[in-house]
C-alpha cells in the first residue's frame, strides 16, 4: 500500500515536473530533426514558397496595407482583447530576417518563439503545425524575397489573464491537434493533396470549424461552420454537404460566391489568382468525400 502512494507521489510530481518543463522551456525543432525529415537534395524555392504564402493566407494578417510589406496587418479583435501579427518581413532587427530554419519551423509547428515564449493560437499554427518542414522551407525562401520593414511588432493589447503567454501553453496541452499530416494510404493522391492543404496551410477550419468555449476546436464537427471572427460580420458556413461546384465556386475569385466584405474573400483572391486548379480540385475532391 505505501509503496503504492509512493509511487503515486513519485509520478504525479514527475508529471507536474514535465508539464512545467513544457510550459516554462518548450522543446524546439533541432536542425537534424529538420535535415532528417527534407528530402535527399532539398533545395528551398522562393517561388513555389509564393504559392504557399498564398495558400496560408499570410497576407491576410500580417501585410501592412499603409507600406505593403509585411510589418503586421489589422488587429484581430476578440473578446479577450487586440491581438497584432508581428512583422514577419526579413527586416533582420524587427522582423525575421536574422531567423535560423529551425527557428521559423519551430514558431510555425510549435507555435514557439526563438526565446522560448508560447504564442497565441490567433496565429493558426494549430494548422499549420501540419506543414511539411519541405514546405516552410520554400515559404521562409519566399518570406525573406519581401520588402524589409524596420519597424517593430505591436505588442498584443489583452485583458488579464490572457495576457500572460504561459496560459497558451496550458492551452497548447489541454487542447491543439497539432501536425504532422498523415497520408491516408486508402486514399488517392488527389484526396490526400486536398486534406494536406485544407489542415496544414490552407487553415480553413480555423473559421469553417465550430469552437468550444476554450476557443479550441471541435474536432467532432468538422467544418460544420463556424462564428464570425469578428462582430456584425457573416460567420462562415458549413463546408460538409456542399456540392464540388460550390466548394470549386468559393475559390473561384469570378463565381460571385464570396462577398467583398467576408472574412473569405481575401482566401478567394488569393487561392483564385496564385493557387493552381489543380489544388481547387483536390480540396473539393476532399471536401465533398467528408459528406
Ligand atoms: C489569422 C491571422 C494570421 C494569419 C493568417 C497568419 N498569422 Fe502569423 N501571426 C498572427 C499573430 C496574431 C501573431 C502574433 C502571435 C502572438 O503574439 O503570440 C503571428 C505571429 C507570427 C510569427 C511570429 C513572429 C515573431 O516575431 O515572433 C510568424 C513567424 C508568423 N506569424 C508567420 C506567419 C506565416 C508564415 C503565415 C502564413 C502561412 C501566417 N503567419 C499567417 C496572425 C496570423
Ligand atoms: C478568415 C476566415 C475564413 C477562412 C480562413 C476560410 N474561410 Fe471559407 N468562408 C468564410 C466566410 C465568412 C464565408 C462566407 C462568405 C460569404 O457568404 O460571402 C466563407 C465561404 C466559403 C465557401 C462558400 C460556401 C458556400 O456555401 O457557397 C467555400 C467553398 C469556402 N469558404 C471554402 C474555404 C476553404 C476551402 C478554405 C481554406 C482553403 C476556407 N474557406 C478558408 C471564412 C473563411
Amino acid at each position: 500500500m505505501k509503496r503504492i502512494l509512493i509511487f503515486f507521489v513519485v509520478a504525479s510530481a514527475l508529471a507536474g515536473a514535465a508539464i512545467l518543463a513544457f510550459l516554462l522551456f518548450p522543446s524546439r525543432i533541432s536542425e537534424e530533426e529538420i535535415a532528417a525529415r527534407l528530402p535527399a537534395g532539398f533545395q528551398p524555392d522562393a517561388g513555389e514558397g509564393e504559392i504557399l504564402f498564398h495558400m496560408g493566407g499570410c497576407a491576410a494578417c500580417h501585410r501592412d496595407e499603409a507600406t505593403s510589406t509585411l510589418a503586421g496587418g489589422a488587429p484581430l479583435e476578440t473578446p479577450f482583447g487586440d491581438f497584432y501579427p508581428s512583422n514577419i518581413s526579413p527586416d533582420p532587427k524587427y522582423g525575421i530576417g536574422g531567423w535560423s530554419d529551425a527557428d521559423f519551423i519551430t514558431a510555425m509547428v510549435k507555435g514557439v518563439s526563438p526565446s522560448g515564449q508560447h504564442y497565441y493560437p490567433a496565429f493558426p499554427y494549430t494548422s499549420y503545425s501540419r506543414a511539411t518542414y519541405a514546405d516552410l522551407l520554400h515559404l521562409k525562401a519566399y518570406l525573406m524575397t519581401e520588402a524589409a520593414a524596420p519597424t517593430p511588432s505591436r505588442p498584443n493589447d489583452l485583458s488579464f489573464p490572457f495576457n500572460i503567454r504561459l496560459g497558451n501553453g496550458m492551452w497548447k496541452l489541454l487542447f491543439a491537434d497539432m501536425g504532422p499530416f498523415e497520408p491516408d494510404p486508402g486514399q488517392s493522391d488527389e484526396w490526400n493533396r486536398g486534406a494536406y492543404i485544407v489542415n496544414s496551410l490552407g487553415h480553413c477550419s480555423m473559421c469553417h470549424t465550430p469552437r468550444n468555449i476554450f476557443q479550441a476546436e471541435k474536432k467532432s464537427q468538422p467544418f460544420a461552420g463556424g462564428a464570425p471572427l469578428k462582430e456584425g460580420q457573416k460567420g462562415a458556413p458549413k463546408l460538409v454537404g456542399l456540392k464540388r461546384d460550390s466548394i470549386i465556386n468559393g475559390l473561384d475569385e469570378f463565381a460571385g460566391a464570396v462577398s467583398e466584405k467576408s472574412a473569405m474573400y481575401h482566401v478567394t483572391i488569393s487561392y483564385s489568382n496564385n493557387v493552381p486548379l489543380s489544388d481547387h480540385d483536390a480540396i473539393a475532391t476532399y471536401l465533398t468525400s467528408l459528406n
